[in-house]
């Protein structure tokens, strides 16, 4: 049945209702946000961009570059190119992908990395090695044994904890054994550069390692653009290990996962860059740190253990039987269980506020006092 453009409107109000928004503050455990205000405008300027086919559409493709120069510059790169992909996902995905064209069969990722390694691995056939974490939850790089067949996976800002792999010492493995490094900043790459310019004491993760190939990082979580979006820089030269030829479109060679790209988050993340700049980021990376301080002391106030000293603005709390609180705290809050921990995760994004916070603590006190 056809309706009438009221009447879509309606259902799509409908719909619309039926889902979370982060606006109402209850989404605490989750790594997107809501997009700035300017990046939506560009979005929607750019909505029938597709840099599936790059030459109809120059001035995306403009940007695109603007954007990987920006990013490149903040991860201390020089000679090196990028591209604006789907997601994290597909930004470590394709950086495999190109590590196997290089002549690489397995993947080493410490325990922390995010679960699209494991998808890279199976659509490569790779054997992947799982590598354990230190106290300190990074990858114990002295349990590394790798050969010039192997990939190595650093994270910087890891999905569950925030923490930092030691990428020096995983630039020595590989310089040694000859394996191809990749680094996954999909969330610590719009933070991390931003806290060290405040003066925060963290480690290097970036191409001044000189065996660093590729490096992800995400616009779409706190660069705050439309998703889906992420870079996937590499060293020059890379993005042409997997490329094919394209012989009926305006480039005659493709060397991206995807054909048809969405196009308006470039848009969306150039849009952000202009309007932010490196003084506008670190303004919200030091409000998501201090809501950060904040629930760390809330959390220790109300005698929660906290399973490690935050790093960058996520917070795990230990609790008593996840799974279960995790449940009963849906649908009022949104978090996410680590039971290997026994304890949650709370990622504070800029849409997350101090009263929220409070709120939950409140809860989950109550809670596990029952449980
Ligand atoms: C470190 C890291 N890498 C990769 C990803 C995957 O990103 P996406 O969900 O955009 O595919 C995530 C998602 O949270 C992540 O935290």
């Amino acid at each position: 049945m056809v309706m009438d453009e009221n009447r879509v409107k309606r259902h799509l109000l409908y719909h619309y209702f039926m889902d979370y928004h982060y606006e109402d503050g209850n989404i605490i455990g989750y790594m997107t946000t809501h997009p700035l205000p300017i990046s939506i405008w560009a979005h929607n300027l750019f909505i029938d961009s597709n840099m599936g086919n790059p030459k109809l559409f120059p001035g995306t493709s403009k940007m695109e570059k603007y954007v990987v120069r920006w990013l490149s510059k903040l991860h201390s790169g020089k000679n090196v190119e990028g591209k604006l992909l789907s997601g994290g996902t597909e930004s470590n995905i394709t950086s495999i992908w190109i590590a196997k064209m290089m002549g690489k069969r397995n993947l080493i990722v410490g325990e922390s990395a995010h679960f699209s390694f494991l998808k890279a691995a199976s659509l490569m056939n790779m054997n992947v090695r799982i590598i354990p974490l230190k106290n300190d939850f990074t990858i114990d790089y002295s349990k590394i044994d790798a050969g010039e067949d192997d990939i190595i996976v650093g994270v910087a800002g890891s999905t569950e904890f925030g923490t930092i792999d030691n990428i020096s010492k995983l630039n020595d493995i590989s310089r040694k054994s000859g394996a191809f490094l990749h680094v996954d900043a999909a969330f610590g790459g719009y933070v991390i550069p931003f806290l060290k310019k405040m003066n925060y004491n963290l480690p290097d993760y970036d191409f001044r390692f000189d065996y660093v190939k590729t490096i992800s990082i995400d616009p779409h979580k706190m660069g705050l653009a439309t998703t889906p979006s992420s870079v996937l820089l590499t060293r020059k030269g890379l993005y042409r290990k997997i490329e094919i030829p394209s012989p009926y479109l305006t480039k005659t060679r493709s060397s991206t996962l995807l054909g048809t790209r969405n196009s308006a988050s470039i848009a969306s993340a150039y849009a952000n860059i202009k309007y932010l700049g490196i003084e506008g980021y670190m303004d919200i990376v030091k409000y998501c740190m201090e809501n950060t301080r904040f629930l760390r002391d809330i959390s220790l106030d109300n005698r929660f253990e906290l399973l490690l000293e935050p790093v960058m603005n996520i917070v795990n709390i230990k609790i008593r039987n996840v799974r279960k609180t995790v449940k009963k705290l849906y649908p009022k809050w949104i978090v996410s269980p680590i039971e290997r921990y026994d304890s949650i995760r709370i990622v504070l994004m800029p849409h997350v506020n101090r009263i929220s916070l409070e709120k939950f603590i409140k809860d989950l006190k109550d809670l596990q006092s029952k449980i």
